[in-house]
């Protein structure tokens, strides 16, 4: 029992998340219309993913992204707890602490007439955001035997609020450092938006369940911020794995929402279930239901026999549903259904999301029960 819930839990996740399982023909047609263009993806060459112990990859986000989401006015806020021995302002005095206006940048331990401890002044270089993370989530801790006497700030979002602050303290503020998924961004811009991300690796199955998975991403922001969250997800949750890249995809039109699935029929045996899912499911209960095996054409047939048919075929100007990706994917249920035959008790795709012509199908999750 427990090995066919494995099953049953590799099969939902290979359709759910979109991957093509090596030798399986039949599950990768149900997936993706083969007739989806192939320069619609685009793999990134992840450089190297951080693949430390699951402790360390559970720390934050990456300071560029933390930074990105940072809010000046929060962090001089945050800043007050620093009030007492810092001044902030241009030409501002020091105090217990030295004058911290344009700090991002100067040479550290450099402020005019301020008597530093050895440990800053033994440190070489200018402040760059990174030092200013390291040395205020924990003075001490960076700079054993420095006069600060602050225990830091541990929180990652807080702390990003303050350094963004300390970074506009200057006439001409730097840029803040670029997220390095920035490339994934541009690729999304150069399908147009929405886009899905999917981790790449032949190692990684459940990709999906590893946080591998980010669709309908709508902005490059949002296409940033996946990134990192699919990165970081994933070296904490397989932290051996080899990854190749991330994968950017077009979403295409939203999609229509279909279910498909196989029935176990007592006097036919394996019947094909399909129509409308979502809310038109519960609300027209239009379905249609072929006894395999089942050609394309009459898939087709299938198809016109739901009422919902104009949806598919393209209602009022709005472009036609990938409806030969549909009903490729009807003939692959129908085969799996026949290959499988008494082992294959049920089969629940829903949502299926049929997209805009050429643009294919996606089981976006899916059930198998398996005797
Ligand atoms: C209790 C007083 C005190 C508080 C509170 C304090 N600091 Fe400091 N800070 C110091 C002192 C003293 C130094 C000099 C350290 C040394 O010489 O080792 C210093 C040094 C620094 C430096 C190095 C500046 C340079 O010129 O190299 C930075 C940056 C800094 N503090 C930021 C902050 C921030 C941001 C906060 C609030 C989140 C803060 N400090 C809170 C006392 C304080």
């Amino acid at each position: 029992m427990a090995a066919s819930l494995e099953t049953n839990k590799a099969l939902a996740a290979l359709l759910t998340a979109g991957i093509i399982a090596s030798g399986s023909g039949v599950i990768s047609r149900i997936l993706y219309h083969p007739s989806m263009p192939e320069e619609n993806a685009y793999v990134i060459e992840v450089a190297e993913v951080e693949t430390g112990d699951g402790e360390a990859a559970e720390a934050a986000a990456p300071l560029p992204v933390l930074l990105a989401a940072a809010s000046p006015e929060e962090g001089e806020g945050v800043a007050r707890k620093c009030a007492a021995c810092h001044s902030f302002e241009q030409g501002g005095e020091n105090k217990i602490g030295p004058a911290l206006w344009g700090v991002v940048g100067r040479d550290i331990a450099a402020a005019e007439g301020f008597a530093y401890s050895d440990a800053l002044l033994a440190k070489e270089g200018e402040w760059t955001l990174e030092g200013l993370n390291a040395f205020i989530q924990n003075p001490r801790g960076w700079a054993p035997g420095t006069k600060m006497a602050f225990a830091g700030i541990q929180n990652p979002e807080e702390l990003a609020d303050v350094l963004v602050y300390l970074n506009s303290l200057a006439e001409e503020p730097a840029p803040l450092p670029e997220p390095s998924a920035e490339e994934a961004a541009a690729a999304a811009e150069h399908f147009g938006f929405p886009v899905a991300l999917k981790i790449e690796s032949t190692q990684i199955t459940h990709k999906s369940d590893v946080g591998g998975v980010a669709l309908n991403l709508t902005g490059p922001a949002e296409v940033d911020a996946a990134f990192r969250r699919i990165k970081t997800a994933v070296a904490t949750k397989t932290p051996r794995a080899e990854i190749s890249g991330v994968l950017v995809q077009p979403m295409a039109a939203e999609g229509i929402e279909m279910i498909l699935g196989i029935k176990r029929d007592p006097l036919f045996g394996p019947v094909i279930v399909c129509g409308f899912g979502g809310i038109l499911v519960e609300l027209l209960k239009d379905v249609a239901i072929g006894i395999p095996p089942i050609s394309p054409e009459r898939a087709l047939e299938l198809l016109k026999e739901l009422r919902g048919w104009p949806l598919l075929a393209g209602l009022r100007g709005k472009p036609p549903a990938d409806v030969d990706g549909l009903c490729a994917a009807i003939v692959s249920v129908s085969n799996l259904a026949m290959s499988l035959g008494e082992q294959l008790l049920a089969l629940d795709i829903n949502p299926l999301l049929v997209h805009e012509n050429n643009y294919g199908v996606v089981a976006v999750d899916a059930l198998v029960q398996i005797a």
